[in-house]
């Protein structure tokens, strides 16, 4: 548990180095906008423990596989984003001495992330090895508005010593990702250049080659003179840097301002890359810093303005909830349908950068209600563009006549994955696609995007599941073997109960949206019938048997559904029983234990309940959720906050606090004891979705939105906003009053509970 952070509303703050956290405040001070991040270092050398980690979002390198024991189906390779240009790094050396924290002595230090300005700071005092005692204050930041620049402003303070003190700005591409396969570099074919205080780096990545390219500009001043100094430059294959030497004593203040511009060939033409960052950079110096600033700050109060969520009575609620909506801001910004949200963002290398079905079940439901629908959109659009990979998937592994499995692991579309019992087994991702189709038209009522690319998709997803199941003759069903649900502490299952309950779903939600289109358009569907040859009559028909006739596995003396066949035969055990020394079980168990043991890593068949509550009843919810919560021991981040949301629906507020903390504060509070590879960055959507949907009950039915808001005992007062078709919506409630108020758009009837008020 980490108690060395500061509780703030607005900012993360280390008072006091902890070099033991250095990896987890790492990943927590964390900096990105969208197009580029980074993890949280110092600027100056540390030769402690540290990743240096920088990332541009898109860029990425095929990784050959690396597996023991070879399957047929398995990809070739991992595709994983590069750790890229390392744009913010200085060495700092005063008469001959790297300053270097781990060497230094430090006599008081500061580090602060500041989250309604989106700024990175850190103070502290050193006393050197050689007795000089110096001060660092240093600001940056990736900008909000200007998405191609990263923004550095770093003081030395002189405070007792004089001589020489050097300062070399460089901007390196010849880096390494810490979790390359084969220990290669990605990099190759720098080039550089350098013009007066200016310089340019590029380089190709392997195989994908990709280009990325950054320029950058220093700016150095004496007590608070600019000063005029002819660098030292050097030059080598993708690494450029522009050193300075001044003549110091006690009392100078030294300012270096480096101004970097970054992007790669995803935004700019090849040749013209490094040129274009030059002048993007030079562009940037003539704005200067105040105002290069001033456009950050305000691009973020006004993100903050559309998204905040004010938490009265439990500043550690109000830090977490901030800091999880900071970071799905600083991932994903929804302006580029080719860029997904990684599970650890840009703040570690951990699952590789890749997208997940963490997007459509856990971060549409927070970019739907907190930006425009454009963003929502654009991550659907995503899997759409991909379709022809995800078709080409299903039929490597035996499937045919259009039907897709989309990745489970993907970068560009194509598999990753290579452990079979996910690659292949771990399906249901094809359902909370459908089923992100599904929440996005009833959230924005855009039926043009269903039209004319959701439900090419859901077809596709559909034609998938009717292959997918067959018919027992012992059952009379149609029954799914060989799957693994979401919980991953079980694979290789006969029937797992979400899988075959989503699957089912999605084929009356194909043919549903099927008949309307029919209906409102039908020379567009017999385009797109032919189009996909969509044989209708047999396929509908076929899908009407698969409806009516599939297998869900229950126990209808417990009343509750079987998360799959043979779970009661299991040695039952609740989860309270492991003792503490030995969570969480993948750090402590045999794997052949943990599939043996009816323990559920993360909501399974309550996903399920999650997803599509209105099918069931309270009594229903109550029996599986008093069931299954016991035994679940949520060893994923996208756990609590489902059961979080099921709790609130059972007036359970205790437990759902319990479980929406959890979330919230997992990676601050280091609770799996892994934040040093990366912040858990999708499952912090699920805990804007246990605060809005779980104590504001936000939900949408028959297009209509409604609140049932409940205030967990710690909280006085709970105030957040959401976007609704066109409107504004703030919903502000305390013990004694609901407040809700159209901000902006049309007027609109809105359900408080069960009443509907216009
Ligand atoms: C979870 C998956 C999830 C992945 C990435 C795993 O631990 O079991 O459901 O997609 O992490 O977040």
């Amino acid at each position: 548990m980490n108690t060395y952070l500061t509780i703030d509303p607005w900012k993360l703050m280390e008072q006091g180095f902890h070099p033991e956290h250095q990896m987890v405040t790492e990943s927590l001070f964390s900096l990105g906008n969208g197009r580029f991040g980074q993890r949280g270092c110092f600027e100056e050398t540390y030769t402690g423990k540290t990743l240096q980690g920088n990332y541009l979002a898109g860029v990425y390198y095929p990784d050959k596989t690396r597996v023991g024991w070879w399957k047929n189906g398995y990809p070739e390779y991992f595709a994983k984003v590069l750790n890229a240009i390392d744009w913010s790094s200085l060495r700092i050396s005063m008469e001959g001495e790297e300053v270097d924290l781990h060497q230094a002595t430090c006599e008081s230090f500061y580090r602060e992330l500041d989250m309604k300005r989106g700024v990175l700071s850190r103070q502290c005092d050193l006393k050197l090895v050689n007795g000089d005692r110096i001060s660092i204050a240093s600001e940056r930041y990736c900008h909000a508005e200007y998405p191609d620049l990263g923004i550095l402003r770093y003081q030395i303070r002189i405070r007792e010593g004089k001589g020489t003190l050097a300062v070399q700005s460089y901007l390196d591409l010849d880096v390494q990702n810490q979790d390359a396969n084969w220990e290669e570099k990605f990099w190759e074919d720098g080039q550089t250049q350098m013009d007066g205080q200016t310089a340019v780096v590029s380089a190709y990545t392997r195989k994908t080659r990709f280009r990325a390219a950054a320029a950058m500009v220093n700016q150095l001043s004496l007590n608070g003179t600019i000063l005029d100094l002819d660098p030292f430059r050097v030059q080598r294959d993708k690494y450029v840097e522009l050193g300075y030497e001044l003549d110091v004593e006690a009392g100078d203040e030294i300012i270096l301002t480096k101004m970097v511009s970054m992007s790669s060939t995803l935004y700019y033409d090849e040749t013209r890359l490094p040129a274009e960052m030059m002048t993007r950079v030079e562009e940037a110096r003539l704005k200067g810093y105040s105002a290069l600033l001033k456009a950050h700050e305000d691009h973020w109060a006004r993100k903050w303005q559309e998204a905040d969520i004010v938490i009265d009575g439990d500043l550690s609620a109000q830090q977490a909830i901030r800091f999880n909506i900071f970071q799905l801001y600083q991932t994903y910004t929804g302006d580029d349908d080719r860029l997904n949200i990684g599970p650890k963002g840009f703040t570690g290398e951990k699952y590789g950068g890749s997208t997940y079905w963490d997007t459509e079940a856990y971060c549409l439901p927070f970019y739907l209600a907190t930006a425009s629908p454009q963003v929502a959109r654009q991550l659907l659009l995503y899997r759409h563009r991909q379709l022809p990979q995800a078709i080409a998937n299903a039929r490597k592994l035996g499937f045919s006549g259009g039907a897709a499995l989309f990745p489970m692991v993907t970068m560009n579309g194509e598999e990753c994955h290579n452990e079979w019992e996910i690659t292949f087994e771990e399906i249901h991702r094809n359902g909370a696609i459908a089923y992100a189709i599904h929440d996005y038209v009833r959230y924005t009522g855009d039926r043009d995007y269903l039209w004319s690319h959701g439900l090419e998709v859901l077809i596709a997803i559909s034609r998938f599941w009717a292959q997918r199941v067959h018919w027992s003759s012992p059952q009379q069903r149609y029954v799914m073997h060989g799957v693994t649900g979401p919980n991953e502490y079980e694979n290789n299952v006969n029937n797992n109960w979400y899988t075959l309950y989503i699957a089912r779903w999605c084929l009356t939600y194909t043919r549903d949206v099927i008949h309307e289109l029919k209906s409102q358009d039908p020379k567009a569907w017999l385009q797109l019938a032919d189009q996909l040859k969509f044989y209708e009559h047999t396929e509908l028909r076929q899908w009407q048997e698969i409806v009516d006739f599939l297998y869900l596995p229950e126990d209808k003396e417990l009343g509750i559904f079987l998360q799959q066949d043979g779970y009661l035969e299991k040695e039952q055990a609740l989860a309270d029983s492991i003792p503490a020394d030995q969570r969480p079980l993948n750090e402590h168990w045999s794997w052949d234990r943990i599939l043996r043991s009816c323990f559920i890593k993360q909501a399974d068949v309550l996903q399920g309940f999650y997803f599509f509550e209105e099918d069931f009843d309270l009594d229903q919810l109550r029996r599986n959720y008093q069931y299954y919560e016991p035994r679940t021991v949520h060893e994923s981040s996208l756990s609590p906050c489902v059961h979080a949301i099921l709790a609130c629906s059972l007036d359970e507020d205790e437990k759902a606090y319990e479980m929406m903390m959890r979330t919230a504060r997992l990676d601050l509070d280091n609770i799996n004891n892994d934040t040093k590879d990366g912040c858990h960055i999708t499952s912090m959507a699920g805990t804007w979705m246990a605060v809005v949907k779980g104590f504001g009950g936000m939900r949408v039915r028959d297009d209509q939105v409604g609140f049932s808001p409940r205030l967990p005992e710690a909280w006085s007062r709970l105030n957040f906003r959401v976007r609704w078709r066109g409107r504004s919506l703030e919903i502000a409630f305390d013990r004694q009053e609901i407040r809700i108020t159209l901000l902006e758009g049309a007027p609109l009837s809105v359900r408080c509970y069960e009443d509907v008020y216009a």
